[in-house]
């Protein structure tokens, strides 16, 4: 057997064993180790491509292509392993990531509004379909709207129905701040609003009258199952040259059917006592069919709008006469959804929350 020949034995046997190698490397690195004793620096290619100096210029050239055809068949073995291992390793891949699309998608977290807030909502939906506007005023308050000028005078004893938290400050005529008791000091800002808007229409005797609701948060020094420290409520206020006792009825009853979703309500006027109402009421309520059935509830203070608060508002109470109401608004609210403890509204605790939508 030539030399010639013989080497070309060698490179074949060369071939085979670099691609047996390769088949067993199963990772990258090792098929990179592998590589390295083939093609690398070190190689054994690279050993025959150095000796191959020591010959003629002729068996060089013939050597020379047979080792360049052994060194391109082992690239291409190693290529080949190269990509069966990538390919491994994507099969690998997908079936450890394995994607499962029957499964539902995931949703985002989806917020409602609060119960208290559909409730507000609801309150001035209904009011507003009876032609009521909607106001909006200050929680910190002065104690001229929110007593005096609802002729609680100071130092009155009724002032005590309402303990409130004083804030450590006066306005600019000298009256004290305080967080407001109930939203009836709106009753005073509103009707002044109302008229100044009107100056040129009452001049002329012509002012139209105020229907007005006016929800919000309010401020107590309370705290039970049934009190909150805030808590929520609206004022309602119809003024006008011929408002009457009977619209509130009328006004309060259609109101409570709308609301609560039922005619099979009852409405009672207990007579009570208000400085800024004469005279005054309680309205409760009693439902006929359901859990609460034949029980009274007290859902509303309400009276005639006293002749002095009107005066307050800068209007003549003698063309100027209507009621006024103040509603709890969480009270309504414990209605409507049967919940029994008002603190679960001001809680947070998204179990609760989550019921309302
Ligand atoms: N402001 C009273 C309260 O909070 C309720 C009320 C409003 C009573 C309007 C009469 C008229 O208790």
């Amino acid at each position: 057997m030539s030399t010639v020949n013989a080497a070309f034995e060698d490179l074949n046997d060369l071939a085979q064993s670099a691609t047996a190698q390769f088949a067993n490397a199963h990772t990258p690195a090792e098929l990179e180790n592998a590589k390295a004793q083939f093609l690398g620096k070190a190689g054994r290619v690279t050993a025959l491509m150095k000796g191959l100096a020591q010959f003629s210029a002729d068996e060089k050239k013939t050597r020379g292509a047979a080792i360049n055809q052994t060194k391109q068949a082992i690239e291409v073995a190693l290529n080949a392993r190269r990509q069966a291992l990538q390919e491994a390793e994507l099969e690998r891949q997908l079936a450890a990531e394995a994607l499962d699309v029957t499964l539902p998608g995931r949703q985002r977290g989806q917020g409602g509004l609060h119960p208290i807030s559909l409730t507000w909502q609801r309150i001035e939906q209904i009011f507003g379909s009876m032609g009521f506007d909607v106001g909006d005023g200050p929680e910190i308050e002065n104690d001229w709207y929110n007593f005096t000028a609802l002729n609680n005078p100071p130092n009155h004893p009724a002032r005590s129905m309402q303990d409130t938290f004083y804030v450590d400050m006066n306005d600019a005529d000298g009256h004290p701040y305080c967080l407001r008791t109930h939203t009836s000091p709106m009753q005073i800002r509103y009707a002044v609003a109302h008229a100044r808007r009107q100056a040129a229409e009452l001049a002329h005797g012509q002012m139209s009258e105020i229907r007005v609701i006016v929800p919000g948060r309010t401020y107590r020094v309370d705290n039970d199952a049934t009190h909150s420290p805030m808590f929520h409520q609206f004022e309602g206020l119809w003024l006008g040259e011929n408002v009457s006792f009977k619209d509130l009825k009328v006004t309060y009853l259609s109101f409570c059917k709308a609301f609560f979703e039922t005619d099979d309500l009852i409405l009672r006027f207990r007579p009570s006592y208000f400085p800024f109402t004469e005279p005054s009421a309680e309205i409760d309520i009693q439902f006929q069919h359901g859990p609460l059935a034949g029980k009274w509830l007290e859902v509303s203070g309400s009276g005639q709008v006293h002749p002095q608060v009107v005066r307050n508002m800068g209007l003549d109470p003698e063309r100027f006469i209507g009621f006024a109401f103040g509603s709890g608004i969480d009270r309504l609210a414990m209605l409507r959804y049967g919940v029994n403890d008002l603190r679960l509204f001001f809680e947070g605790d998204i179990r609760f929350l989550g019921q309302f939508r």
